[in-house]
């Protein structure tokens, strides 16, 4: 599935499937992550990403199949699990507190507090500038409530956050489809930052474009089957797009169960 020899995947999917109703919404999903490794999840609306990576963080519960990180096998049941073992999730739907600032925004629930007992404001504040200035350094506006922020810059809020909750596997669901052009380049600026500390992302999107550029690795889903796997490198964004859309595996690509048999 992956070229990176002789490293153990950060985390590895194995055979996972889940079904609500009758639909098979993920059925038998590999796939793995390396450390600094940034993987795009492509699929259609529907094929199943949403749901593979809500396996992943716990939100939804497996009917089959196993999950390992860092080689070992990972008991994951709900969110909390998946925290515990690294992987933090940022949902299109960004789930920062509008009303606060930054630096409440990344304690929010596990606020630092003073010897008695009170809010360490002081403490988070200096937290937080030290989180955000590593990710994207021109951000200044610490004191202000978050809803004031561009998209971007709430996105790399989001990241603080997860950062600071020792996140060595990110998920970002389709993390630029609200952004404009300049926002878009700073979330890919957050993404070299977040690789360059050994951590792992999975980068979900319906569109191609959105994710091609910055990803190391495509995966494709369809019917909530996996199409393949290819390095961006070796494959163009027309081939991922025939994955996407035909099911077609082209020859710089790992067939998975779903690809399209040859007539
Ligand atoms: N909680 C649920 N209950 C019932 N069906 C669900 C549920 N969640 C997802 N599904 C179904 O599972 C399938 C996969 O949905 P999913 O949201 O994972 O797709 P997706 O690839 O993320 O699509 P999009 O690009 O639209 O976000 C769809 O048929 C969807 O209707
Ligand atoms: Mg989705």
């Amino acid at each position: 599935m992956s070229n990176s020899e002789n490293q153990t995947p950060l985390v590895e999917i194995k055979d996972l499937s889940i079904a609500f109703g009758g639909i098979k919404a993920v059925d038998h999903a590999s796939l793995d992550l390396f450390p600094g490794e940034v993987v795009a999840i492509l699929g259609h609306n529907g094929a199943g990403k949403s749901t593979l990576i809500k396996i992943l963080s716990g939100a939804y519960k497996r009917d089959g199949g196993e999950i390992f990180v860092n080689g070992e096998k990972a008991d994951i049941n709900n969110p909390r699990d998946a925290k515990k073992y690294g992987i933090e999730t940022i949902y299109q739907t960004l789930a920062v507190a509008d009303n606060v600032d930054a630096a409440a925004n990344l304690y929010l629930g596990r606020e630092i507090l003073t010897s008695y007992g009170t809010l360490d404001d002081t403490a988070m504040e200096a937290e937080a500038r030290k989180v955000m200035g590593r990710l994207n350094p021109n951000f200044q506006r610490f004191k202000e409530p978050v809803s004031k922020l561009s998209g971007g810059q709430r996105q790399s809020v989001a990241i603080a956050r997860a950062i600071l909750f020792n996140a060595k596997i990110l998920i970002m669901d389709e993390p630029t489809a609200a952004l404009g052009p300049q926002e878009t380049e700073q979330v890919g600026q957050l993404i070299h930052q977040l690789k360059k500390d050994g951590i792992g992302i999975f980068l979900i999107s319906h569109d191609i474009h959105d994710v091609f550029d910055l990803a190391d690795r495509v995966a494709v889903m369809k019917n909530g089957k996996m199409v393949g796997y290819a390095k961006t490198t070796d494959v163009t964004k027309d081939e991922v797009l025939g994955m996407i859309i035909l099911g077609k595996c082209p020859d710089g690509a790992i067939p998975g169960p779903g690809a399209m048999q040859e007539a």
